[in-house]
Parts: C-alpha cells; structure tokens; sequence
C-alpha cells in the first residue's frame, strides 16, 4: 500500500533522509519511531507529497506521490505535526470546510463531519474558535481533518502529542480500530505507544533505517541471551554453584537477596530452554521454588541499543550489534513495477 524506495532528502549539508526504504502493506500499522531529529517528519512530508524528495521515490496505493500528486492525495489523510487549523472557524466550521476541499459530496458531508467529529471527541466543541481550542482539542481536530474524506492511507506525525492520558488510550483505541480498513504510519518517540499500537516498526536514526520488524522481534533478535529470573528460598544453602553447573547456564548475577530467600538472573544460551532444568535442580534439592520467569529486554533498551552510535575506533561486542542480517530486508525495494 506504501512503498518508499531509496528516499533522501537533502537540506544543504544536511541529510534529513538518507536512503530510506520500506513498505507497508494494506491495513497495517507501521510505527515509524526514531529520536528528535531522526527524519521522521521529512519522510512524513515527503510521502504526503508537501515536499519533493533529493532522490528515491515513494508510492502510495499504486501512485507515485511525485508523478500523481493529487490522485494520491486523495487517498490520504496526514495529521502533520502542527494541525493546520484556521482559527477563526469554529470546529464545526474547520471540519466542514476540510470535507469541502477534499470532495466529500454534499449530501453526505453533514454525517460525515458528525461522525468524525464524535469519533475524536470533539463534539463538545463544535461551537468553538479554533484559535481558543487547547493543545490536545487542536491535536483532536488535527486528526479529525485527517479522516474527513476516509482515506485509504493514514500518515500520523506524533497522534499523540500534547494529549492527556485517558485521551491518549482514546486516540490509540482508535487508531487501532481504524487497521484493517486504512493503512497507518505512525511516527512517535514513545515506545510503549509502539507496542501498544503498531504490528511493525521501522526504527530510524540520523536519517537512517537501522531496523524494521515487529516490536516482539524486534526484542528477542537484539538479546544475544536469555535471561531467567529464580526466586529460591534454599534455606541458607549455596545456590550459585549449583545453578551455575547445569548445562547450558552462562552465568549466573544474585539480585535481590532477603535472609534465606534469594533472587537470581540466570543467563543461558540463545536457543536453549533452561526453566524445566533449573526447576527441577531446585525442587530435587528441597528447595522452594518461588518464581521462575523469563527477562525480557525492554523496547526501550533496544531502542538505545540501535540508535546510540558506537565510536568506531571502540571495540564492540557482536551481540550487541545489529548487523544487516538482523535488519528485515524490505521485498520489493529494487523492483520497479
Ligand atoms: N526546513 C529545514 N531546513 C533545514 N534542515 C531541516 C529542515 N527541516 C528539518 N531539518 C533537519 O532535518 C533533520 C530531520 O528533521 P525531522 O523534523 O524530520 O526529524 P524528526 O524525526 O521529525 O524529529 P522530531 O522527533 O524532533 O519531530 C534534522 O536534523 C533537522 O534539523
Ligand atoms: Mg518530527
């Protein structure tokens, strides 16, 4: 449905955008996360067609954004960073005027702006100035002049930004009720709103794609190990040694001891399921087996792993790299249909 193919951008020196590739089939969610100054809202601008590209191309349901500007336009909403309101309409008037200019036709228009308008909870101030709205209000209306004409394609430039929590679950909801009959890229530096709403992430850096797949491997391809959490209550016994003698075990941290009752991090190869080993060890023993449960690395901790750059003259540990293996190869990207 979108498909970016070697995109970059250029500002003077500055490369906003550098060789970026990647596609989003139909009725996904693609979150397009990256620090400040990533290039996120470049690609957004340039995929929605308000600024030509230095180079690549970008194609949006079929069209090319640079050859068919307005027919693919047509086919997309964007919610760009600072909603473009008018603030001397009032909401009703703003959402109206936006489902004129994008060819809603008149006998439906007045539905429509009723039913966006409830959807991103901006009924309430249907009389109002835009100019005297709140951040998060000019955010809601943002997105309701984004859905106006029902695009096929959604482009969100931080949905989220400048709302309050329970309107943050409320926009999320609704951005995931919208899958499946839209496609959406999402851009955010919050990663829980990653995870909590995209199927697949593109991670960009300086203007770089340095990773693309879905948040749950996206997590387990950076850990070069896994790691177990056990509660043992060996009643002043060593556990370490013991623990550290089953096959597999790459080392063992004790955290978190309280008298006889001990916490430990048991790390093991990639690959090797060592939770029945570790159990029985500790039951066989008469030990009390408290909790076993895996530690999962954060989206966080991968998010800092790829977009922290390593000084070259450092040595690096392998595993801690991402390699071009690790990155999703993105299908279709030298083909030009
Ligand atoms: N009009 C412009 N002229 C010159 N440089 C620009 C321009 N717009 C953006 N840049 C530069 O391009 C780079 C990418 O900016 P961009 O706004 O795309 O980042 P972003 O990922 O959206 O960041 P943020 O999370 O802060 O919104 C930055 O280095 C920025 O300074
Ligand atoms: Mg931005």
């Amino acid at each position: 449905m979108i498909e970016v193919q070697h995109l970059t951008k250029r500002y003077g020196r500055v490369t906003a955008v550098d060789d970026v590739s990647f596609r989003v089939e139909r009725g996904e969610i693609l979150g397009f996360l990256g620090p400040n100054g990533a290039g996120k809202t470049t690609t957004m601008r340039i995929l929605t067609g308000y600024m030509p590209a230095s180079d690549g191309r970008a194609m949006v349901a079929g069209l090319d954004i640079f050859d068919k500007p307005i027919e693919a336009k047509r086919r997309i909403g964007y919610l760009p960073e600072a909603p473009p309101l008018y603030p001397d309409m009032t909401v009703r008037e703003y959402v109206d005027f936006v489902a004129r200019i994008k060819g809603v036709p008149s006998k439906e228009r007045k539905d429509r702006v009723d039913t966006v308008m409830k959807r991103t909870h901006v009924a309430d101030m249907a009389d109002r100035h835009c100019a005297k709205l709140s951040k998060g209000y000019k955010q809601r209306v943002g997105l309701a002049q984004a859905l106006i004409h029902n695009p096929d394609v959604l482009i969100l430039d931080e949905p989220t930004a400048g709302l309050d929590p329970k309107q943050i679950i409320e926009t999320r909801d609704l951005i995931r009720s919208l899958a499946g009959d839209h496609t959406i890229i999402l851009s955010t530096h919050i990663l829980p709103e990653v995870s909590q709403t995209c199927q697949r992430v593109v991670i960009i850096n300086q203007g770089r794609v340095v990773a693309v797949d879905t948040p749950e491997n996206l997590i387990a391809r950076l850990k070069g190990a896994e790691t177990m959490f056990v509660q043992v209550d060996a009643g002043g016994a060593d556990v370490l040694p013991v623990l550290g003698a089953i096959p597999g075990v790459l080392g063992i941290v004790a955290s978190d001891q309280r008298g006889v009752v001990g916490g430990f991090e048991v790390e093991s190869e990639r690959g090797t399921d060592i939770r029945r080993q570790l159990a029985r060890t500790i039951v066989d023993r008469g030990w009390g087996l408290l909790e076993l449960r895996p530690m999962r690395m954060s989206l966080e901790e991968v998010f800092l792993q790829v977009t922290t750059e390593e000084r070259p003259d450092e040595p690096t540990n392998p595993a801690e790299t991402i390699t071009p293996a690790m990155v999703e190869p993105v299908p279709g990207v030298d083909s030009h249909e």
